[in-house]
């Protein structure tokens, strides 16, 4: 049952192989995309115990040797040309970590290649690309996991467990943010994409997607509509071209009149307090600060906070392992095709109604979940 299970998610270039012995038995694996992010996907799929590294993939030549060589007990074949990886019938497993406007194509033609996908987030930058994808994703016998890895944390998922079961009684409003003391640096590994929203999406998809994944599962919904604004305020022209907001301010409401305000910025000063990234889920019974303290904070006066989930060992590539579990048997994924989807829109209805200037509805985005 096991083995029929394990044939059917690994596919037939795997089922076939099983006589050959154990180096049949691992996942062959291809990483397109060997920047900053793919590097570090990379070393998590080599750290895993059943894959082979058959395949890295950048337009960039510096990157490329590097991955080869932080992979080179597999020998992998590198490439420049992600389709030819696509191509390559005994791939299995395609890891995506290219910017974010083509992650939907890639993670289609995979998809449709019969490949299992891991697909960094933003899984698509447009509804339409979501729409694509969540097609080809839909009708393919493959697993898909976004790159929303803050599923994977224990402490988390205890805590938005507890507070979905009732902790603090309703939930009734979330405040968020995303703050940061500094644009990522104009001459970083993604400052030839990522100020370019044509490329990135802006730092809303780019960024606060993971933010807003973990307001849409602690609420249980999809926003029902957004309104906010957005723009340019502190780094402008710079870099030069710049098109992405460096800061904006987006409410949703969810079912129930449940509503999100979120803010997201890029010149916080260091010693301003209330910088960073937080949660706050306002609730009938009290509040929780959730991301990352997970505390407890009882309505009733004199009350103390306390730690609503236990600090857990977090593995670093808990992600990872979740994925190639899935491939090889069955296991339940902590994130799957909609979460990333969701996600993916939650982001880009809030940065359509900063640029639009008005009220956008989820209807409006024309995707079916
Ligand atoms: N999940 C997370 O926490 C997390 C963290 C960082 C980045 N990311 C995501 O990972 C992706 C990459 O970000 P990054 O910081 O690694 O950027 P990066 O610029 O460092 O890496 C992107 C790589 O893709 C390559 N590339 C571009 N076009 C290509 C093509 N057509 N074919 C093959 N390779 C191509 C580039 O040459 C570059 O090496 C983004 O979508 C980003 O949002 C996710």
């Amino acid at each position: 049952m096991h083995l029929e299970r394990r044939s059917l998610l690994l596919g037939t270039a795997m089922a076939g192989g099983l006589a050959g012995g154990q180096e049949t038995e691992k996942v062959t694996t291809a990483v397109i995309g060997t920047g900053n992010r793919g590097s570090y996907l990379l070393s998590g799929v080599i750290e895993q115990p059943n894959t082979k590294v058959a395949a890295v993939c950048d337009i960039k030549p510096d990157r490329l040797d590097r991955a080869a060589s932080a992979a080179a007990k597999d020998n992998p074949t590198t490439y420049s040309d992600w389709r030819k990886v696509i191509e390559r019938k005994d791939i299995q497993a395609v890891f995506i970590a290219t910017p974010p406007h083509l992650h939907a194509e890639m993670a289609i033609a995979a998809l449709k290649a019969g490949k299992h996908v891991y697909c960094e987030k933003p899984i698509g930058m447009t509804a339409a690309q979501v729409r694509d994808l969540v097609k080809a994703g839909r009708s393919a016998k493959a697993v898909f996991v976004p790159g929303q890895q803050l599923r994977s944390l224990r402490q988390l998922g205890e805590a938005i467990r507890k507070i979905r079961e009732g902790a603090i009684g309703e939930v009734l409003w979330v405040k968020a943010q995303r703050h940061a003391t500094a644009d990522l640096p104009h001459d970083g590994s993604s400052g030839d994409w990522y100020f370019d929203v044509t490329k990135s999406g802006g730092y809303l998809i780019e960024q606060s997607v993971h933010n807003l994944d973990i307001c849409n599962w602690v609420i249980g919904a999809h926003p029902l509509r957004a309104c906010g604004f957005g723009g340019i305020q502190f780094y402008k022209n710079q870099p030069p071209g710049r098109t992405i907001y460096d800061c904006g301010s987006i409410t949703y409401e969810y079912p129930n009149g449940v509503k999100m305000s979120f803010t997201q910025m890029v010149f916080h000063p260091r010693t301003l307090p209330a910088g960073g990234q937080y949660i706050y889920v306002y609730g009938s019974k009290g509040a929780v600060d959730l991301f990352p303290a997970a505390t407890l904070h009882p309505m009733e006066r004199g009350a103390q906070p306390s730690l609503l989930a236990e600090k857990q060992e977090e593995p670093r590539h808990a992600h990872i392992t979740a994925f190639y579990d899935a491939v090889t048997k069955g296991s339940p994924l902590p994130a799957d095709l909609t979460i990333g989807a969701t996600a993916a829109l939650t982001a880009i209805l809030g940065h359509e109604a900063m640029v639009k200037e008005s009220v956008v509805k989820w209807s409006d985005l024309g995707v079916e979940l």
